[in-house]
């Protein structure tokens, strides 16, 4: 990609913003460590970029892609009005701009965003998902008798383990009637309640749009959690290093004999087609102690900081971060949007 092409970082902005607006402080912050790397990498790697926070205001985008006139978009924003739900309608926005932009398309991560709609896709192609039920706003609660406990229940649109706590997993009909209540109120979204799969947690980050390039499995591991206890990735353990430090909780390269790594492999690859995946992803996976594969659900546009899974496990496939930033703009240029 010629370095003289004009890149424009586009990112989420928490409240309403200007053209000018300087985001120095943020971006010293922990919370906006994927933009600041990346564009330190942009700078390091001689792109001529320019940035926008994004709120609710098209008008802006649409004034800064006139006056800028970016050759690529950097795409990093995952909402609009602060609705993690509607990143869709921002990406096809972007679509109609005609201007090429980084990641997937609005269709792969409207597929992905809603919880049932890729496990329905999925289920349709045999690859197994955890049995579940959506438990709509405004109709009376109750467990399908099929969904045999214990039950895990996410906000239905969500993402980064928002409304998954300790509670979230419920082994009667009290406690599931109690947090779908719970997730109704306080996100305002219908509520997808899963059969729990026990098993290691995986994560396999892949990019590409045809031929696609995948990364080693990370792992979530869990050291300190006795081997009988529910082990999953609430709010607290994904994000709280003080709560990880306690109970041993570390993400690392996930050992695999090369048999089962290769499955994996394949399987992924399959899953990101199948949910009209493009540009770059990180699929989360739950793997059995009899060695099933189990689908959990699949992120277009993961976290791109250098030091989460998905830049980790992509240095480690040959693409040190530079490399890396390169390769999803490089995409990116090239990603026909239909
Ligand atoms: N059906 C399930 N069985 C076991 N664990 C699950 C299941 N669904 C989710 N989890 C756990 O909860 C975490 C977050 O769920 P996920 O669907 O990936 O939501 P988010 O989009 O918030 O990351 C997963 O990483 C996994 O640890
Ligand atoms: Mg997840």
């Amino acid at each position: 990609m010629p370095k003289r092409d004009k890149i424009l970082v586009l990112f989420d902005s928490a409240g309403p913003t200007t053209l000018e607006h300087d985001y120095t402080d943020e971006l010293q912050t922990e919370d906006w460590k994927t933009e600041a790397h990346v564009m330190a990498t942009l700078k390091e790697l001689g792109y001529p970029y320019e940035i926008l926070g994004l709120h609710d205001d098209t008008d802006l985008l649409r004034q800064k892609l006139t006056t800028f006139e970016p050759d690529v978009i950097f795409n990093m924003v995952e909402h609009f009005g602060n609705l993690s739900s509607a990143e869709h309608k921002i990406t096809s926005f972007l679509e109609l701009q005609g201007i090429p932009f980084t990641g997937c398309s609005a269709v792969g991560i409207t597929l992905c965003k809603n919880k049932s709609i890729a496990k329905k896709i999925l289920s349709y192609h045999r690859i197994r998902v955890p049995d579940f039920v959506v438990l709509p706003m405004g109709r009376k609660i109750k467990r399908p008798k099929r969904l045999r406990f214990p039950i895990l229940i996410k906000p239905l649109k969500e993402e980064a383990s928002y409304g998954i706590s300790q509670a979230s997993f419920v082994e009667s009909d009290d406690d599931f009637n109690e947090r779908v209540k719970f997730i109704h109120e306080k996100f305002d979204q219908p509520a997808i309640a899963e059969e729990y799969i026990v098993g290691r947690e995986l994560y396999v980050g892949i990019m590409g749009n045809h031929r696609l390039q995948t990364f080693p499995a990370r792992e979530m591991i869990f050291h300190e959690v006795p081997e009988d206890e529910p082990r999953f990735a609430t709010f607290k353990v994904k994000w709280d290093y003080d709560y990880r430090e306690r109970w041993g909780i570390e993400n690392d390269f996930a050992e695999l004999d090369a048999d089962m790594a290769r499955r994996i492999e394949k399987l992924c690859k399959r899953i990101y087609h199948l949910l009209l995946i493009d540009g770059y992803a990180r699929i989360d996976l739950r793997l059995t102690p009899e060695g099933e594969i189990v689908f959990i659900e699949a992120n277009p546009n993961p976290m791109l900081a250098s030091d989460e899974d998905f830049a980790v496990a992509a240095e480690k496939a040959g693409f040190p971060y530079p490399r890396l930033i390169q390769r999803i703009l490089q995409i990116g240029k090239t990603t026909i949007r239909d």
